[in-house]
């Protein structure tokens, strides 16, 4: 990091229990602390379900990792208990207990030189505004109520103007590019919403393959891919480096080489920061294209 940028690792669906990929862990732990970032960025599906052996694992992950940047991370579908409250019909307390005892606060906010890093909440397991009339999404999609794009907008209003506005949430908000779903129910609410906001870039995850992209050309979006073995189509999983100067957000993939248990810098994206002109000033790289 430098005074005239920030950079922030971005990583998601570490997915601890069966499905982690341990040779990956433990590469990121050798290979990030090399990135110089300011802060680390871990946008949920921490484990597989919810169980104790599983958050643990990622707690002692994250308190490695902390020795070294601040970290903040969010909650994922699979990080929370929904079936201890379907439909919330026992309060939504019961659902995060457990996620709370190990990592704290749902909704963090992360202050770090050059940058405001705010979590917003997306994982309400069997929510009645994540139900959809697809049964496959049943505890699995997401949804941004209108109180907490309202609760990000108030923080980042009280932000430095200097400070780069960075949302975390755990659901995908583009289409991934394979899946062609929506992590979100009722985007373009959401979509809305976020653009309101005042974020420079969204970070999010949950779709288990890397993308980079805008909303409507003028709010940029890190996907960060999984850690596990549940990649699609057998891609090579990917984590991203997101760089915020004065002018543009740039997304640089990490590709995992299962060969040299390494990760190799890879495709890059650059996006026009928030504010007039808002159009990308570049887009370069191979076949992550959204
Ligand atoms: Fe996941
Ligand atoms: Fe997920």
């Amino acid at each position: 990091m430098s005074a005239d940028h920030v950079l922030i690792a971005h990583l998601s669906d570490l997915h601890f229990g069966g499905y982690a990929d341990l040779a990956q862990i433990e590469a990121l732990e050798e290979f990030l602390p090399s990135l110089g970032a300011g802060a680390a960025v871990v946008s949920g599906d921490l484990s597989q379900r919810a169980r104790h052996g599983e958050f643990q694992a990622a707690h002692a992950f994250l308190h490695r990792l902390r020795s070294h940047t601040p970290v903040l991370l969010v909650p994922g579908n699979h990080d929370i208990e929904w079936w201890r409250s379907p439909l919330g019909l026992l309060g939504n307390e019961r659902k995060y207990r457990k996620y709370i005892g190990y990592f704290g606060d749902l909704t963090p906010v992360l202050e770090v030189p050059g940058a405001i890093i705010a979590g917003a909440l997306s994982s309400y397991g069997v929510a009645l505004g994540s139900l959809t009339w697809n049964i496959r999404d049943v505890a699995v999609k997401g949804h941004l109520p209108a109180s907490e794009t309202e609760r990000v907008t108030a923080i980042f209003a009280q932000a430095s103007p200097l400070a780069a506005r960075v949302l975390v949430f755990h659901h995908n908000v583009l289409p991934g590019a394979m899946s062609r779903r929506m992590g979100l129910a009722r985007w373009r609410s959401a979509h809305r919403r976020l653009l309101a906001t005042g974020a420079d870039v969204i970070l999010c995850g949950h779709d288990h393959q890397e993308g980079a992209g805008q909303i409507e050309g003028a709010l940029a979006v890190s996907t960060s891919g999984t850690h596990s073995s549940r990649v699609r189509g057998g891609r090579p999983s990917v984590f991203n480096l997101v760089k915020i100067d004065a002018r543009a957000v740039h997304i640089q993939h990490f590709r995992w080489q299962p060969e040299s248990r390494q990760f190799q810098r890879s495709d890059t994206y650059s996006f026009a920061r928030a504010g007039p002109p808002r159009v990308a000033v570049s887009v370069a790289g191979g076949d992550q294209g959204l």
